[in-house]
């Protein structure tokens, strides 16, 4: 039986694609071998790495003037590549410092050059995101980035900015649950390992136009424009989860693409957000309620004893992986394109169930979720 695995990534995936995998593991297409066994340059794998290349672009709509990269070094290499490709001698590089992963991209790029927080939302706890009036732009910058879903606090961009500045976006954890205005993106970037597929792979999307004019006295590896001009086979790729996302990027075209994960990831994230408000304060989520995160769901309970004692039953009703981020602790429960409609029925249901036997411990027959407060489902669930 499968976990309803609410893992912040690497994370579930259809269990369709799964089983196709598992079928195609020996022998790929009648080859002989495993497509992780054979060259990637063998026709074989030529056709898995464009039809990903082409279903990634059809289900994210992107346009015929940006090019799609497939590299390694998931998204934390970006925030090293992005700077280092776009940012030259006299400009700069402001960044929306939303969360920990914004605030990770901007050490990166300032490691490399001229970077600077264009908005903190530190002082108020990472809790929301920031309006477009708000950005303190600093003449002669070249780019805004964003983290379009902070993973670990659980906010998200309800719009992205409308400014007089290209953007360039992490969308590591909501990538292809929301359609992407291109034409402000010189670039977006992000990990597969949450609604794409395995870890190990990073997609990129740049404006063709602008590889020529980025750095080129890079190590080849570090530059943009030398993949593209090798269709991202300029080296081995990551093969295994370029081919994986290939079925996922399939199964999510034959749900309405964008479109339908989009409207997946409301009603769904929508549903434990109603538990919550609902919760007669029993349950709270530490986030303002405009940003409330599509994908990540982060919440708490009374005290850190019923946090402990809320993961630990639904570790038993096999809920598995909703703790909290190491850095935030609580509860986070990540519902990623693939999770199942009855994973999140399973969670609403639990979290009604516990809340009840919370108020009034007599009325869960197994336990007070009050007292055992030092087991807890142990491990945080991801990054
Ligand atoms: C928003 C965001 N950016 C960047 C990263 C880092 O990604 P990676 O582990 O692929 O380097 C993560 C990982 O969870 C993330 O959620």
């Amino acid at each position: 039986m499968r976990a309803h695995n609410f893992c912040a990534g690497p994370c579930t995936l259809p269990l369709d694609v799964m089983e196709e995998v598992q079928a195609e593991l020996l022998d790929f297409r009648g080859s002989g071998m495993s497509v992780i066994e054979m060259s990637h340059r063998s026709p074989e794998y030529e056709a898995v790495h464009e039809e990903a290349l082409t279903l990634f672009r059809e289900n994210a709509a992107v346009p015929e003037n940006h090019t799609i990269l497939f590299l390694q070094g998931g998204a934390t290499l970006q925030f090293a590549i992005v700077p280092m490709n776009l940012l030259v001698e006299g400009s700069s590089a402001a960044y929306v410092r939303s969360g920990t992963w914004g605030a990770g991209a901007l050490k990166d790029a300032a490691a490399w050059g001229a970077a600077y927080a264009a908005w903190d939302g530190e002082p108020r706890s990472f809790t929301r995101m920031p309006s477009d009036d708000e950005l303190e732009i600093r003449p002669d910058t070249r780019y805004l980035h964003i983290t379009s879903n902070e993973t670990i606090e659980g906010i998200r961009m309800g719009s992205f900015p409308d400014i007089d500045l290209p953007l360039v976006g992490d969308m590591s954890s909501d990538y292809l649950s929301r359609p992407v205005p291109w034409e402000r993106f010189d670039l977006v970037y992000g990990g597969a390992q949450k609604n794409l597929g395995p870890a190990g792979l990073a997609v990129v999307v740049v404006r063709t136009s602008l590889l020529d004019s980025m750095n080129q006295d890079l190590p080849s590896y570090l530059r943009l424009g030398a993949h593209a001009g090798k269709n991202s086979l300029m080296n081995t790729p990551s093969m295994f989860a370029i081919y994986v996302t290939g079925k996922v990027l399939r199964w999510m075209r034959d749900l309405g693409g964008v479109v339908g994960m989009e409207e997946r990831a409301a009603r769904r994230s929508g549903a434990v957000y109603e538990a919550i408000d609902g919760s007669e304060g029993f349950y709270r989520s530490p986030v303002e309620r405009a940003h409330r995160s599509h994908m990540n769901v982060v919440f708490r309970t009374p005290s850190d004893e019923l946090d402990a004692a809320f993961l630990e039953g639904a570790e038993k009703e096999g809920l598995l992986n909703l703790k909290g981020h190491r850095s935030v602790g609580g509860i986070r429960a990540s519902i990623y394109n693939a999770m199942t409609d009855d994973g999140v029925d399973a969670l609403v249901g639990f979290m009604t169930s516990f809340r009840d036997s919370g108020r009034d411990p007599g009325r869960d027959p197994g336990r007070d979720p009050g007292r055992d407060s030092g087991r807890g489902s142990g491990r945080d669930a991801g990054r």
